[in-house]
């Protein structure tokens, strides 16, 4: 009997547990070294309109044409006159446009699903549709959402038969990409309260830990790989600027104190992210900075092949062509004739879509400026966002 292992079977020992150990390194939220794409089945998304492909409209209803226009000759329920970030980050992965969950014609959630819904808040609101202003669909709602959706196609998937075959693979829970895109609307619920800009401001911070509260608890489900995305210059849009048009200006035009507001909520999403990456070792996590790239477009149009950023496209009234009376899509009456509030000429070469929403030339130069991890920290690209980097 052998008391010692031989310095060779030692070393045959040894590197048998270190190949081991490199396997587990590959695998999924593996460290940053192991540079192999990410193979993401399925995508789930939270948040507001910007990543709304067709929720709220499925649960109140449908938006008008010109929404959807340039891409999908219809209206889907997007807020753009086609395809939005979200549409461009599934595509890049080959896989489908993302469903809402709250549509129940011909859905199909093979490859992941949609919460998000317009007028989301991180927050629970005060004033919620019809009657009110914001969607019921708050943050915590998408969550428990989610939380039903893995529930119910668990028992689904047990049962067989033709709804089967429209819900994810059970494994797919853990190696999808989560994707979030919420925070605008926290900031309007407060100014539509009265409250000063100020007064706002000092709500980021609960703002944001509500966020990552939401994150945790998604974790907690299983979710490994997040893209979360911080929140544009708000103050750059026409709706922002044609109602409060006496706010101090940037040398572009954007209202100054609205996207210091912005600024703030980026700061504490970005330190509460870095935080909650030493909380959750097994997750990883990517703050996205969409502001930087959306600004850009305000800052210097010409460059990247736009124009009139401040101007909505499809809209009606005022400097910005934006008016809250004539929204995009709505027939109005001027001077006694029907009017359909309609898009501008060239959409491929504006910023901004309704007065409130991007466009989706702006959406497509938005995402190929993501995409590289040019603004995302840690600075990963997008196909590699399920690996964790080492502090
Ligand atoms: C659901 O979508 C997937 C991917 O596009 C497709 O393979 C599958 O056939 C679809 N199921 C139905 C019932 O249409
Ligand atoms: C905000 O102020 C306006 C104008 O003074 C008032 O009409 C409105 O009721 C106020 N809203 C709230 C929620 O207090
Ligand atoms: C928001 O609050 C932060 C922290 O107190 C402060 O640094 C910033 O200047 C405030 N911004 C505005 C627009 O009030
Ligand atoms: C509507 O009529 C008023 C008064 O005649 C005129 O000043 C204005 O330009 C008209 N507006 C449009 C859009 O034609």
């Amino acid at each position: 009997m052998k008391l010692f292992m031989s310095q060779i079977e030692f070393l045959r020992h040894m590197t048998l547990v270190s190949f081991i150990v490199l396997i587990l390194l590959c695998s999924n939220t593996s460290p940053i070294f192991a540079s192999k794409s990410c193979d993401f089945p399925a995508i789930f998304n939270f948040g507001a309109s910007n990543s709304d492909t067709g929720g709220l409209a499925a649960a109140f209803e449908a938006l008008p044409f010109p929404f959807g226009e340039t891409y999908f000759h219809r209206s889907t329920g997007r807020y753009s006159d086609g395809r939005i970030i979200l549409d461009f980050i599934a595509q890049s992965f080959g896989l489908p446009y993302l469903h809402p969950y709250l549509n129940s014609l011909g859905s199909n959630f093979t490859y992941g699903a949609n919460f998000a819904t317009a007028g989301s808040t991180i927050r629970i609101p005060n004033s919620i549709l019809p009657r009110g202003m914001f969607s019921p669909f708050a943050l915590i709602v998408q969550y428990r959402q989610f939380r039903d959706f893995i529930r119910n196609t668990k028992f689904i998937r047990d049962q067989g038969g033709v709804f089967a075959t429209l819900i994810p693979k059970e494994d797919y829970f853990s190696k999808a990409l989560y994707t979030f895109d919420i925070g605008q609307n926290d900031f309007v619920a407060g100014l539509s309260n009265n409250e000063t800009i100020q007064q706002v401001n000092a709500t980021v911070p609960d703002i944001v830990n509500t966020f990552i509260e939401n994150i945790k608890s998604i974790y907690n489900l299983g979710a490994r790989s997040f893209w979360i995305h911080n929140t544009g210059p708000n103050g750059c849009l026409p709706v922002t600027l044609a109602n409060f048009p006496s706010k101090i200006k940037d040398r572009y035009g954007c209202a100054k104190q609205f996207n210091e507001v912005s600024q703030y909520f980026n700061l504490k999403l970005k330190e509460g992210l870095a935080q909650l990456r030493k909380d959750l070792p097994l997750a990883a996590i990517t703050y996205v900075d969409i502001y930087t790239p959306k600004y850009l477009l305000f800052q210097n149009p010409k460059k990247y092949g736009f124009e009139h950023p401040l101007v909505a496209c499809c809209g009606y009234g005022g400097k910005y062509n934006n008016n809250v009376r004539n929204k995009c899509g709505e027939s109005i009456n001027i001077n006694g004739t029907k009017h359909l509030v309609g898009s501008c000429k060239n959409p491929s070469k504006r910023v901004v879509w309704d007065g409130t929403h991007y466009t989706e030339a702006a959406n497509k130069f938005v995402f190929d400026q993501i995409s590289t991890g040019a603004f995302t920290d840690p600075p990963i690209p997008l196909n590699m966002a399920c690996h964790r980097k080492f502090p």
